[in-house]
């Protein structure tokens, strides 16, 4: 429209109306948008006065008493909308980051396993390094094991083992011919089962939340961290009748306390 000028953002006018804009001196910040974008010409006001009178005419009734809103309030609402729109937007914002999104199949989500993927009964713990954790299949030989504490035996059935040592985070491996886990950070050792056996962790393993699965997509045994805990740890997963199984690597449990870990017959 002839009289606007563009707006030169350099103008110290435009930056005053920016700072008195966001410090809520919305008066200033209306004189100072405005003589930026119109200038002080007297066309100028003319412009401006020449539309608020046909505003006014066009508007005018003589049975309608409507007092219109002041500049000021005008100003307010503009104000208030503007804030109103800065804290949706950072609190979507911060919503999306904040919103876990983790994929099926990837550390943090869901692991499917087959069931044919699990160990035999009683053989070595088998590892999913994407998900971070060794499966164990417990029967009688890893329950019976001479060195198990009898506080920690477990039921037969499966455990899903976090892979990392619950003294200072390093990852420890299955040796098959000691028949154990053993961190190479500080010496800690566990069983099959989970149970510390020696070392400085004073717990032991964590495991994560697992589902058995039947044929009708039916879950038909869970453990997760609403499972009552039998003497401070997650009881082993019924696999009886399952097809399938979940592991939810975002479900930690943390392991029984065990400050002093020691083999039962040691
Ligand atoms: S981190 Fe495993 S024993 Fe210290």
């Amino acid at each position: 429209m002839a009289g606007f000028k563009e707006v030169d953002r350099n103008n110290p006018k435009f930056i005053e109306y920016f700072v008195a804009f966001f410090s809520g001196r919305l008066e200033i910040a209306y004189e100072s948008l405005r003589n930026s974008l119109l200038g002080n010409s007297p066309f100028n006001e003319e412009i401006v006065l020449t539309m608020a009178a046909t505003a006014t005419q066009a508007t005018a009734t003589p049975q309608a008493v409507i007092s219109p809103m002041t500049r000021r309030e005008f100003l307010y609402y503009i104000w208030f909308a503007s804030m109103a729109l800065v804290g949706l937007q950072t609190g979507a914002a911060l919503l999306w980051f904040a919103y876990p999104r983790f994929k099926a199949g990837t550390f943090g989500g869901i692991f499917e396993i087959d069931i044919s993927e699990l160990p035999p009964v009683d053989a070595g713990p088998k590892p999913f390094s994407g998900g971070r954790f060794w499966l164990v299949n417990i029967g009688d030989g890893i329950r019976n094991d001479p060195r198990q504490p009898a506080e920690w035996r477990p039921a037969p059935g499966v455990r899903a083992l976090y892979m990392i040592c619950v003294h200072l985070g390093c990852l420890y491996s299955w040796i098959p011919t000691n028949n154990r886990f053993e961190c190479p950070c500080h010496g800690s050792k566990y069983l099959a089962s989970g149970t510390a056996i020696a070392g400085p962790a004073n717990r032991n393993l964590d495991v994560f939340a697992v589902q058995a699965v039947d044929a009708d997509g039916r879950v038909i045994d869970e453990v997760n961290r609403q499972t009552p805990l039998v003497n401070g740890e997650a009881r082993t997963l019924n696999i009886q009748g399952a097809v399938k199984l979940r592991v939810d690597t975002g479900q930690r449990i943390n392991g029984a306390s065990n400050p002093n870990p020691r083999e039962a017959n040691a």
